[in-house]
């Protein structure tokens, strides 16, 4: 049975990822998960790196769980369903953890790179989609939620992160597709399922 496709979405909190991850695994029949917490043990570590009350999380360690979610997530669940032809749909992968431990706490990317890339046993993404949402905007949505840990971090945070992304998605063109977050919800849909369509043919 022929292998199917792994599509990450990304972007920064309140973005709209989680919507269209969902959207699209809709329209692909594909299964949809997130990092962290797609797995039951990942629930677990989710909790734990989200709750605002654990302000003495070093940044290793917190770097350490997210690739832990992550060595789970792929053995338990993404790995097992793309070789069973099923495509994945997942809400954040391991870029987020680049982009949020690296190019946000400052860890160093190439040791973030290797202790990942080993965590996930080398599946990286076939795609990703990023969703660009500028940050004042992205700002006055996080004022109506309730703030987790990551979510409680200022506007410089944010700005190394989506940098971060950008510089990424510059960098390898071939795995990413940026798309304008702003247009509505349906339009943004369509223009998701034809990206997606142009560069993997499904
Ligand atoms: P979510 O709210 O998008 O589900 O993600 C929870 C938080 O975890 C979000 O602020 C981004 C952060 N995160 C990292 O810092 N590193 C990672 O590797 C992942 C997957 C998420």
């Amino acid at each position: 049975m022929s292998s199917g496709k792994y599509i990450a979405f990304e972007g920064l909190e309140g973005c709209g990822k989680s919507t269209h991850a969902k959207r699209l695994a809709t329209r692909l029949d594909a299964v949809i998960t997130r990092e962290p917490g797609g797995t039951a043990i990942g629930s677990i570590l989710r909790n734990i790196l989200v709750d605002p009350a654990n302000t003495a999380l070093s940044p290793r360690t917190e770097a350490l769980l997210m690739s832990a979610d992550r060595a789970q997530h792929i053995a338990e669940l993404i790995g097992p369903a793309l070789a069973s032809g099923r495509h994945v749909v997942s809400d954040r992968s391991v870029y987020s953890s680049l982009a949020y431990q690296g190019y946000g706490r400052e860890q160093d990317l190439d040791e973030l790179k290797r202790l990942n890339d080993w965590a996930i046993g080398g599946l990286w993404p076939d795609l990703v989609i990023y969703i660009d949402v500028p940050i004042e905007i992205l700002l006055e949505r996080l004022k109506r939620r309730e703030l987790d840990r990551f979510e409680r971090e200022d506007r410089s945070f944010f700005e190394r992160i989506s940098a971060g992304f950008m510089m990424m998605a510059a960098n390898d063109p071939q795995h990413w597709m940026i798309v304008d977050g702003t247009p509505n919800k349906d339009d943004l849909e369509k223009l998701i399922a034809d990206g997606l369509h142009k560069r993997l043919a499904i």
